[in-house]
């Protein structure tokens, strides 16, 4: 009998997160600790920790692991691993060594399945250039898979969430719509069309993309995971002490996905990242409320949102259509400060 994963689960994939202001609760505890050495820490919400070595190595350091996002093991091997490795990428650095993190219920489950899930990630860890050298596990129910990963990146071409600039555009390399589609795929309402594409999308490495951003020396960017859309856009654009200006017309969205919302399939992790910037955050009267919620929606493994210089835009935009990314798009812009808004959304 196949077993599909995502019966093991009530929130897969990066719906899973515990939500940002609860995380910010707990952390508030902790005495700050200040070294040279650490040139990015969990201060500006960034995607990993980097570590300065010397003068022209710094290691960047990430961890990420979730419970099923998808039917298949396989599958969910891949896509987690290729989420984990993502955040190495959201920095600009480049892959060196991978750890699985392999949480599973060995009486509940066959083994077949972990073999499958472990497939899935090695091969993702080889297609980024990295090498797996170990792991953990623990016995526990439901299975959860992800990696801790090592990176490294030169000091000087760093890339954070700090560094949005006025006049930047904002540029987005995936269609948004995997928390959407997972959440419509329990309730047999996901087509299998979409659904394949979505799997696909969350397979793909943002590795051709982080390449292209060093090429170009990008200051800013960051990946689009649980938080959604506006959840990462917020981080940055408050990072970064600007407001970024969002055409909600110009996002891509999944084929279908804004049909499976109009049926109401709306996760509930939207709301949780609705409550996390709805201070901070300006929408038209006019907005679309299924656009809205598309923007909220918690992506698994999203794409890169990339701040780029206005005039170098469109060949940074086609370079990443070319590199396999089709969907790339040009969505808004950073504006200087508005008020006390972070984002604003047309
Ligand atoms: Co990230
Ligand atoms: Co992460
Ligand atoms: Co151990």
């Amino acid at each position: 009998m196949k077993i599909d994963l995502l019966t093991t689960v009530e929130y897969g994939g990066c719906s899973a997160k515990l939500s940002a202001k609860a995380l910010q609760e707990a952390l508030k505890v902790l005495p700050k600790i200040k070294d040279d050495r650490c040139l990015v820490d969990i201060d500006t919400h960034d995607d990993a920790g980097v570590y300065k070595i010397n003068d022209s190595t710094a290691i960047i350091q990430t961890v990420d692991f979730f419970p099923p996002v998808c039917s298949d093991p396989y599958d969910f091997g891949q896509i987690a691993a290729a989420n984990a490795l993502s955040d190495v990428y959201a920095m600009g650095g480049q892959v060196l060594t991978a750890m699985n993190i392999v949480l599973f219920p060995s009486t509940k489950l066959p083994l077949e399945i972990l073999k499958e899930i472990l497939l899935g990630g090695q091969e993702k860890v080889v297609e980024s250039g990295g090498i797996i050298i170990g792991g953990h596990t623990i016995d526990d129910s439901p299975p959860k898979y992800g990696l801790s990963v090592t990176g490294t990146i030169h000091p000087d071409a760093i890339i954070t969430n700090a560094k949005a600039q006025v006049g930047d555009l904002l540029i987005l390399t995936k269609p948004i719509g995997t928390g959407v589609t997972i959440a419509g795929k329990r309730v047999e309402l996901t087509g299998s069309e979409l659904y394949e594409n979505v799997i696909n999308s969350m397979k793909q490495l943002n590795k051709a993309g982080s390449e292209i951003m060093q090429k170009y020396k990008i200051k800013s960017a960051t990946d689009i995971t649980g938080f959604g859309l506006l959840g990462h856009a917020f981080k940055m654009a408050s990072a970064s002490g600007v407001t970024f200006q969002i055409e909600s017309s110009k996002i891509p969205l999944f084929k279908g996905v804004y049909e499976l919302l109009d049926q109401g399939c709306i996760p509930g992790a939207c709301f949780r990242n609705l409550d996390l910037i709805e201070n901070g955050c300006m929408f038209d009267n006019q907005l679309d409320y299924n656009l809205k919620m598309a923007l909220l929606d918690p992506q698994t493994s999203g794409g890169l949102l990339i701040c780029v210089p206005e005039k170098k835009s469109l060949e940074i935009l086609n370079e990443l259509k070319l590199a396999g990314y089709e969907y790339t798009s040009i969505i808004g812009r950073v504006v200087s400060k508005h008020e006390d808004n972070s984002i604003i959304v047309n």
